[in-house]
């Protein structure tokens, strides 16, 4: 695929390899270092509006950029190359969020429009927005309106079958929004089957902001397919950037001498400064089933790994392995 900036209005990302929004995934740690292997733009987990209004506990942490770090760090990127991304189903809260003293440090706020899970959207947050435009296209307007360029992540729908994403595409673009996100499968899906490449496609064509392509890229060649079939202005990487860390490295032409050690290393230095040890474990053994697939005698390693209640016992378990 071509590596190109992202243009819409004043808004630029410098290259066309997102990293999205995970929850449980994408926290500083990982942002940080996919976005020293080459990432345009990472995406925060999900956060959401009304919990911002009421100060819950914890969106602090999920919304940290390293604003307190040294500018001559690393970490002095995340600040321009990190988007905040808020769910809702009320265009008060949503652009009262995206006001608020939390957003502060971000120029750029997405609209979840594509969360499958149920205590979501029986709220009618996240993909439930699919069925109402009328209620996405009040949240994109009010939410332009806080001056923050905002964009949207979609699917192409509820139920199999549906292709609603070159519409929201068209909403989102009339109502202000800077580019979209299409997720190429409906909610039933959750995260399985073969992207729709025909609705990404559809939706390319409906607007003139960035489309952005997201869906089973776990490959050089599953990138360029995506974007050869759907004509997208650029990818988003999701799981295939856990498997593969380096993958962003790998469609930026990023040289790097990193390996998937010194990765590893970093991140769990930065989780357990940012969350103490013994949550830093906790949070971890999400990523190790990625990272140890494929290695020899990866299944019993990845049963050590999962019993490890200390950093240093981590880190000697990975050293034999990576
Ligand atoms: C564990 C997990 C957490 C996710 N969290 C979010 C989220 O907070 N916000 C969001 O828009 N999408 C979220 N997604 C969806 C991904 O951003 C992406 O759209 C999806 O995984 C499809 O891409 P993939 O097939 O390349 O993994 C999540 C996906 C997974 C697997």
């Amino acid at each position: 695929m071509e590596v190109k900036s992202l243009v819409s209005g004043r808004t630029t990302v410098e290259n066309n390899v997102l990293i999205a929004p995970m929850a449980g995934y994408t926290d500083f740690a990982f942002r940080s270092l996919e976005i020293s292997l080459g990432a345009g733009l990472t995406f925060t987990e999900l956060v959401s509006a009304k919990g911002l209004f009421y100060g819950a506990k914890g969106t602090r942490e999920l919304l940290y950029t390293g604003e307190d770090l040294p500018d001559e760090t690393i970490y002095a990127e995340n600040r321009n190359k990190t988007a905040a991304q808020i769910f809702g189903a009320d265009a008060y809260y949503m652009r009262a969020a995206c006001e608020s003293e939390y957003l502060k440090n971000f120029e750029i706020v997405d609209i979840n429009m594509g969360c499958p899970v149920p205590k979501v959207f029986k709220n009618g947050e996240g993909s439930a927005l699919l069925a109402d435009i009328n209620r996405a296209e009040r949240i994109v307007s009010e939410c332009v309106k806080s001056g923050k360029t905002i964009t949207a992540k979609i699917r192409t729908g509820l139920i199999r079958g549906d292709d609603v994403a070159a519409d929201f595409a068209k909403m989102a673009e009339n109502a202000g929004a800077a580019m979209v996100t299409v997720h190429g499968r409906v909610r039933e899906a959750y995260y399985s089957g073969e992207p729709d490449f025909a609705a990404i496609e559809k939706a390319k064509r409906a607007v003139k902001i960035p489309v952005v392509a997201n869906g089973g890229i776990f490959t050089v060649k599953d990138a360029d397919d995506m974007i050869s079939k759907t004509g997208a202005d650029g990818v988003m990487l999701a799981r295939g950037a856990v498997a593969n860390p380096f993958l962003v490295a790998e469609l930026t032409g990023k040289t790097t001498d990193m390996t998937l050690l010194r990765f590893v290393l970093s991140q769990l230095s930065v989780m357990t400064e940012r969350y103490g040890e013994k949550r830093a474990v906790a949070e971890f053994r999400k990523f190790v089933p990625y990272y140890v697939k494929g290695e020899e005698g990866s299944k019993s390693c990845r049963v050590k790994l999962m019993k490890c209640e200390s950093v240093s016992e981590i880190v000697d378990i990975l050293k034999e392995i990576l």
